[in-house]
């Protein structure tokens, strides 16, 4: 059994090559480059897999699933500057990718009682990323 619940930061970056001209990034990068960056209402989908308890009906406590999110995830990222105010993305560009990656590593292990199955993020309505964790 997989349930999903979503969650919502809002944050701001830039992707930029600095080895490359503006116009370089410009061509490279499109709308995404720039010198101070733009913002994404993120959407956060995270899918516990667990057996159902039969006393509570659930597989996980929602309430767990949600402080943990929130505390790991959710109050490092919102409202911050991905490039600038957060040290995940040192040397890397804070891609929806990148993201994803670094999300699954914050929650992994962390949720009780269940495994985490996939993180979806959302930068917009037309574009996710999801990760499942590498094939066993
Ligand atoms: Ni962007």
């Amino acid at each position: 059994m997989i349930i999903t619940r979503r969650f919502k930061f809002s944050a701001a970056h830039l992707y930029r090559d600095p080895d490359l001209t503006p116009e370089e990034n410009r061509a490279r990068f499109g709308a995404c480059y720039s010198e101070y960056g733009h913002g994404h209402n993120y959407v956060l989908d995270v899918s516990v897999r667990g057996a159902v308890d039969p006393r509570t009906g659930m597989i996980v406590n929602l309430k767990d699933l949600k402080q943990v999110v929130q505390e790991r995830v959710i109050a490092r990222y919102d409202h911050k500057h991905l490039n600038f105010e957060v040290e995940d993305f040192r040397g890397t560009l804070p891609t929806t990718e990148a993201l994803v990656l670094r999300i699954w590593d914050l929650l992994d292990g962390r949720i009780p009682g269940c495994d985490l199955a996939k993180i979806r993020l959302y930068e917009h309505d037309e574009l996710f990323a999801e990760y499942a964790g590498q094939p066993a």
